[in-house]
C-alpha cells in the first residue's frame, strides 16, 4: 500500500540532494572543524558555506549572525534563558519580565515556566478564536523590566501567522528585543530578519527537508546573550561542542533548496489545502475550522479541523489503516492525554479539541493524495458517527 503522508509539520523527509551533500562529511571528509590541517579546513569551509545558505534563507546580511544548534528546542532555550542570564549578570534588583503568547510551542512555554519558578515574571498573551494576538495587549504587557518578547512566527497546530514586523516595531519603541520561533515558517513563507526587525530567530532543519537534530539561532549582531553551554570556543563562543558537520551541511543545502523553491512550494501547498478543505467541508457536516479559512494570515500547507462526535485517536488510527498519516496536533504532545493547550486557548471545548486533526501537506503530495484523503475521511467519519 502506498502511504500518504500529511504530517509535514511534525517532520519532513530529507531531500535526496541534501543526503548526497551530507554523505562525504560522514565518510571521506570527516574532519573536526577546529583542526587546522586539511581535513579540519574542509569541514570548516563546508560549515561556513552552510552558514551563508541559512543566512540567505532568512535574509540575514551577515552569516556570522547564524549559530548552529541541535534544533529549535535548543535555539528557543538559548534565546530565552540566554537573554535572562545576560540581564541577571548585569543586575539582580527587581524581577525581570518576559512576554510570550499562550499558544507557543512547548519549546518556548516550558523554558518560560522554568524561569517563572526561578522568580522571573512572564506574561502569556491571550489569543482570539483563530490564534491571533492583540497588539494592544502586547503594548500593555511591556513594562520597564521586560527584557524579551518571544512570539512564534507561525503556530504549529493551526498555522496562524503572527505579525512579527508590527510586533518588532512596537517592542522597539519600548527598547525591548524580539525573539521569534520561525520553525513552521521557514521554507513556506518569505523571512527577512532585517525587514522584520527581529533580534533572535529559531530554525529547525527537519521541518524543511533537512536532517533531524540540527537547527540554528539567528542572533542579531548587537544582541547580547549568555551561552547555555560552556566548553570549547565553537561558534564564536556562543555554542560549545564539536560541530555536527554533516548535519550542518545538510541544513545549509536544505535551506538553499527551500529558498529556491519557496514561491512554487507555497502555491502548491496552498492549492492542496484549499482542495482538501473544500472537499471535506462539502462532504461532511459538523466540521469546525480551527485554521483561518483561506487567509494571508494562514501559512501554506496547514489545516486544522475538528470533527464533531468523532474521537481524533480513532480517526487517526482508522486513516492509518487506510495508509493515510495525519496527526492530532503537535507531535511533541501526541503522547499526552491532555487536550491541546493551543486549541484550549482558542476557546474550543476539551471534547471538540479531542476531535481535532491537523493536516500538513508537503511538496511531494499530489491532488490525487488529497482526493484519496477526502474520500477516506468522509467514509470513516460517517461510519464512526453512525455507530450507536
Ligand atoms: C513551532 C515549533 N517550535 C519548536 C519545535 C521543536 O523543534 P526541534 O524538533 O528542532 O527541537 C517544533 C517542532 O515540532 C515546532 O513546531
Amino acid at each position: 500500500m502506498d502511504l500518504i503522508y500529511l504530517d509535514h509539520s511534525a517532520t519532513t523527509p530529507v531531500d535526496p540532494k541534501v543526503l548526497t551533500t551530507m554523505e562525504p562529511f560522514m565518510t571521506t571528509q570527516f574532519g573536526n572543524a577546529s583542526s587546522i590541517h586539511t581535513f579540519g579546513r574542509q569541514a570548516r569551509n563546508a560549515i561556513e558555506v552552510a552558514r551563508e545558505q541559512v543566512a540567505a534563507l532568512i535574509g540575514a546580511s551577515r552569516s556570522s549572525e547564524i549559530v548552529f544548534t541541535s534544533g529549535a528546542t535548543e535555539s528557543n532555550n538559548q534565546a530565552i534563558k540566554g537573554t535572562i542570564a545576560h540581564h541577571q549578570q548585569k543586575s539582580v534588583a527587581t524581577p525581570l519580565h518576559l512576554v510570550t503568547c499562550a499558544t507557543e510551542h512547548h519549546a518556548v512555554l516550558h523554558p518560560c515556566q522554568y524561569l517563572e519558578r526561578e522568580g522571573i515574571e512572564v506574561t502569556y498573551l491571550p489569543v482570539d478564536r483563530y490564534g491571533r494576538i492583540s497588539l494592544e495587549y502586547l503594548k500593555e504587557a511591556i513594562r520597564e523590566k521586560t527584557v524579551l518578547v518571544s512570539i512564534m512566527y507561525v503556530n504549529n497546530e493551526i498555522g496562524t501567522i503572527h505579525p512579527i514586523k508590527e510586533i518588532c516595531q512596537l517592542a522597539k519603541l519600548e527598547g525591548v528585543p524580539v525573539h521569534t520561533d520561525a520553525v513552521q515558517a521557514a521554507g513556506k513563507i518569505p523571512i527577512d530578519v532585517d525587514f522584520l526587525g527581529v533580534d533572535l530567530l529559531s530554525l529547525s532543519a527537519h521541518k524543511f527537508n533537512g536532517p533531524k537534530g540540527i537547527g540554528a539561532l539567528y542572533i542579531q549582531r548587537r544582541q547580547r546573550l549568555s551561552s547555555l553551554l560552556h566548553g570549547g570556543e565553537h561558534e564564536r563562543n556562543r555554542r560549545a561542542g564539536t560541530e555536527n558537520v554533516a548535519a550542518i551541511v545538510g541544513m545549509g543545502k536544505a535551506a538553499e533548496i527551500a529558498l529556491q523553491e519557496l514561491d512554487h512550494k507555497a502555491q502548491h501547498l496552498t492549492n492542496l489545502v484549499q482542495r482538501l478543505r473544500t472537499g471535506i467541508l462539502t462532504n461532511l457536516d459538523n466540521v469546525v475550522e480551527n485554521s483561518l479559512p483561506a487567509s494571508q494570515e494562514l501559512v501554506p500547507g496547514m489545516l486544522s479541523l475538528s470533527f464533531t462526535d468523532v474521537g481524533a485517536e480513532a480517526l487517526i488510527l482508522r486513516l492509518d489503516m487506510e495508509g493515510i498519516c495525519v496527526s492530532s496536533g503537535s507531535a511533541c504532545a501526541s503522547g499526552s492525554l491532555e487536550p491541546s493547550h493551543v486549541l484550549a486557548q482558542l476557546g474550543i471545548s476539551p471534547q471538540l479539541a479531542q476531535s481535532t486533526i491537523r493536516f500538513s501537506v508537503g511538496s511531494s503530495n499530489t491532488e490525487a493524495d488529497i482526493d484519496t484523503t477526502t474520500e477516506k475521511i468522509t467514509k470513516i467519519v460517517k461510519q464512526i458517527r453512525s455507530l450507536p
